[in-house]
This record gives C-alpha cells, sequence and structure tokens, in this order.
C-alpha cells in the first residue's frame, strides 16, 4: 500500500482517540486466562488487533466484534493447537500469549515473535522470570516452550524495565500460587490496565504504576467486561500533527496525565498547549525551537514518539539532539528524511537534527510503524506530494488514520502500490 500526501495545508480540529493498541494487544492474550466470556470496550480496530484475534483463534478461543470498537472473547472451550507462526511473526505482542497460556494451562510454546526490526527485541528478562516462578524453560528451533514444574510466587528483579517482561510475569505469576514480587518493573499506562482487567478477572494485582508490583496467584478466574486506555502514542501523533503543520488540533478522549512527558516537550518546541482532563490542544503560533529529547522508560518520554519528533525538530529552528535510551535501532527513518531535505546525523544512539526551512514531497518507505508515521507528520510539512511506500505498516497502529486526519483538513490517500502516478495529486 501507498500513502500520498499533499503537504502544506494547516491541520484545524478536533479528533477522538482510540483505544491505546499497547494495551488492547496484551488484554486480548489475557482474556484466555478467564476460561470464559469476556468483553473488551474502545478496542481499536487496527491490523495489529486483527492479528491478534486471528491467534486467538487458531489455538481455540472466540472472537467477534459485537459493536465498533466492542470485542466479545469466549475460552470456555479447550485450549488447542499451538500458535500459528504465520502470524506470530507479524507482530512482537504475539509473545504475550505465553504468560496468559502459562496462568491458564501451566506449559505453553509458542514461536519467537516477530516485529518490527529497532532492535534484537530478547526475550531473556522474560524467561528469567519464568524461570523464578519455577517453569522449566527452554527455548529452540525458533520455539520457546514453558512448563511448569513445582511453581510458587517468587521476587524477580528485572535489570530493564521491560514492558513485555513485566506484563508476561504478572499474567503467569497471577496463576502461580504464593505472592510474587517484581522488582523494578515498568511502571506504562498499559502496566496499570493490565492489571485492573486482571483484578477484574477475579486477579489480586497491586502496585501497577509503581517499580514494586506484587501479585497473590489464584486459582479461579472468571469472565469480565473491561474497556482499554485511550492510546497516548496515536495522541501525541496527532499533537506533533499540530506543530509540524502549523495548524491547532484537539485530541478528545485521552487521559491528559499519560501525556505529560509529551506535552513538556511540544512546550519546549514552542508550541502553546491548554489542557484539559480529557482533552488537549496544541496551537503553533510562531516558529519551532530546538530542542533535546532523550526516550526512557514511562514516566519519562516515549521511545514510541521519538520518530515523530524527529520529523517535528527537522523543522525547528536551530539544532535538537535526540538519544535513544530504549531500543538499539530506532533511527532508521532518519535516512527517508534527509531523502525530504531533512539535516540529520546519527552516530550510535544519538541523532543531531540541523533544522531546514522547508521538506520537499518525495517518494520515501515506512520502516516500522512509528517511522511510517513520522513520514506521515513529514509529509503534512513538506512542499508538494510525499509517497510512502510500505504504509500499511502505518495501519498497525492507527485507527482510521486516513479518515482522522482528513478530516483534520489534511490532503492524504491510500493508493495500491500501482496505484497513482509519481508526484500525482492526493
Ligand atoms: C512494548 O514493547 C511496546 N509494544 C513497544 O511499542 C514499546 O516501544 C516498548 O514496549 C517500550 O515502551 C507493545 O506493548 C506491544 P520492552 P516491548 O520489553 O514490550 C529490551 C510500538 O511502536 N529487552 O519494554 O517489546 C528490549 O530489547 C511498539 O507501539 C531485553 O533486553 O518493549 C528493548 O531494548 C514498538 N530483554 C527494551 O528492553 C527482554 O527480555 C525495551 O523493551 C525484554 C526487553
Amino acid at each position: 500500500m501507498k500513502l500520498l500526501i499533499e503537504g502544506g495545508r494547516r491541520l484545524q480540529g478536533r479528533v477522538r482517540i482510540s483505544g491505546a493498541k499497547n494495551s488492547a494487544l496484551v488484554l486480548i492474550a489475557a482474556s484466555a486466562i478467564s476460561g470464559g466470556e469476556v468483553i473488551l470496550d474502545n478496542v481499536p480496530k487496527i491490523s495489529d488487533v486483527l492479528t491478534q484475534l486471528e491467534i486467538v483463534r487458531a489455538i481455540g478461543g472466540r472472537a467477534s466484534w459485537t459493536g465498533e470498537n466492542t470485542l466479545c472473547l469466549d475460552w470456555s472451550g479447550p485450549l488447542e493447537g499451538e500458535l500459528p507462526y504465520v502470524h506470530a511473526k507479524k507482530l512482537r505482542a504475539s509473545n504475550l500469549f505465553l504468560g496468559a497460556l502459562a496462568a491458564r494451562q501451566k506449559r505453553v510454546k509458542i514461536p519467537l515473535p516477530g516485529g518490527c526490526n529497532i532492535g534484537s527485541r530478547p526475550m531473556d528478562l522474560h524467561l528469567k522470570g519464568f524461570h523464578l516462578l519455577g517453569y522449566q524453560v527452554s527455548m529452540k528451533h525458533g520455539f520457546i516452550e514453558a512448563r511448569a514444574g513445582k511453581i510458587e510466587g517468587n521476587r524477580i528483579y528485572l535489570d530493564f524495565p521491560s514492558v513485555g517482561a513485566t506484563e508476561n510475569i504478572m499474567m503467569a505469576a497471577a496463576g502461580t500460587p504464593g505472592i510474587t514480587v517484581i522488582e523494578n518493573a515498568a511502571r506504562e499506562p498499559e502496566i496499570v490496565d493490565l492489571a485492573g482487567f486482571l483484578n477484574a478477572m477475579g486477579g489480586r494485582v497491586r502496585g501497577a504504576g509503581t517499580d514494586v508490583i506484587k501479585i497473590e496467584g489464584v486459582s479461579e478466574f472468571r469472565g469480565a467486561r473491561f474497556s482499554v486506555i485511550p492510546d497516548r502514542i496515536e495522541a501525541g501523533t496527532y499533537l506533533i500533527a499540530a506543530g509540524i503543520s502549523g495548524g491547532e488540533v484537539t485530541v478528545e478522549n485521552v487521559i491528559t496525565r499519560h501525556l505529560q512527558p509529551v506535552i513538556a516537550k511540544l512546550q519546549d518546541v514552542g508550541l502553546d498547549v491548554a489542557a484539559g482532563e480529557d482533552r488537549i490542544t496544541v496551537r503553533r503560533s510562531g516558529d519551532l525551537l530546538p530542542t533535546d529529547v532523550k526516550t526512557l522508560p514511562y514516566p519519562g518520554f516515549p521511545t514510541d514518539l521519538q520518530s515523530p519528533m524527529m520529523a517535528l525538530l527537522s523543522l525547528a529552528r536551530g539544532t535538537s539532539i535526540i538519544v535513544e535510551n530504549v531500543f538499539e535501532n530506532r533511527f532508521q527513518v532518519a535516512d527517508e528524511l534527509k531523502r525530504m531535505g531533512a539535516k540529520i546525523r546519527v552516530k550510535g544512539q544519538t541523532a543531531v537534527i540541523e533544522g531546514v526551512e522547508r521538506l520537499y514531497g518525495t517518494q520515501v518507505r515506512a520502516t516500522d510503524l512509528r517511522a511510517g508515521a513520522a513520514l506521515l507528520l513529514a509529509g503534512l510539512a513538506a512542499d508538494g506530494v510525499t509517497e510512502i511506500l510500505q504504509a500499511e505498516l502505518i495501519a498497525r497502529g492507527y485507527e482510521k488514520v486516513v479518515e482522522k486526519l482528513g478530516a483534520l483538513g489534511a490532503a492524504v490517500r491510500m493508493a495500491g502500490d500501482e496505484g497513482g502516478e509519481p508526484g500525482a495529486k492526493a
């Protein structure tokens, strides 16, 4: 798929933010623990969610949309079959079935996950946690297998506050007798959402959102109804779109405190930010100012908005520095932005961005989901038409992105790879 954007239009208006991809994906996996019926509200209909539902069906779960964004999952049947590699390799979040199926049936075998090529993305912290809970863990022939030995709660220190490792260990511990304490746990809002969901199904999880999470294992779980939190990364992307296009955008249906680090950075860049409880308005009133960005685990600046910020800072009046502290290979979008006229020098985990007067529309390629989002943002500000190849990567994490941007006044459309002559009007 190809996305065509004709730049130069200031975005104006309001956009309703969808449910969080990185919460929905883990809640869909965790719902298997219920052994019954689960209803999830505010689920974004994005391709990563559809892929995760293919895995649900392949292992014996049933999944159907009972509303625009309401999902009904039924796990009352027997679990069977293995996670199909054809789906598991498409997204990293397939690895979240490890904890869910361990809690449900005390043994699990999953293909090593795929996902974005933003780094090696090992699973050593996940496996350390399983081992400490008493699971025999093996990794061979591209599969991870975990079988319960004598399992009981334990104290698990994470060398790095890994989101996925925290989530997998929380789920496995929820069905492991005794008390488990995860130290140096991830503090992301999506972790808090998972804890709330596990508790709604009968789990006993305390401390989520802090770096110490205590889980008391239970033997019985039940179905539940739960609503996914809004997507702070989608919201941040639209706020950056307001800044880069020179317009004024209000994101609605957000949890403002989840965006504090992003709001602070946008103010550093010179944008006017008005924040309410569940809405935030960003308005461009002058030049974009350079600033420095260091990505960190929550509540630091989110790595998932690093590439979008690189696009914004490409047009700042001065030199900015970005340090990527979470993933080891997340500057790939720099080469594509340079094709549009950006001046960026990457050295290891640091990118130096020398702001330029303008960017130029040309043909570029999305290398991963957030790189695709960054190129979309750059296209909004560029002179002429930008064509983004592999634009299906953007649909992995942004629900109705063409409709939402169009409603804000952007000239954007999807085309098949054969569609649209280079430089065709968007
Ligand atoms: C989750 O990935 C998100 N994905 C990512 O969002 C997000 O960027 C990331 O957390 C960090 O916030 C989902 O929730 C589905 P990590 P995850 O484990 O869990 C290293 C997006 O664009 N690490 O916190 O895979 C790892 O290599 C995606 O929406 C180990 O070394 O991230 C990385 O450098 C991209 N060993 C760092 O930790 C392990 O066992 C952070 O990874 C696990 C991780």
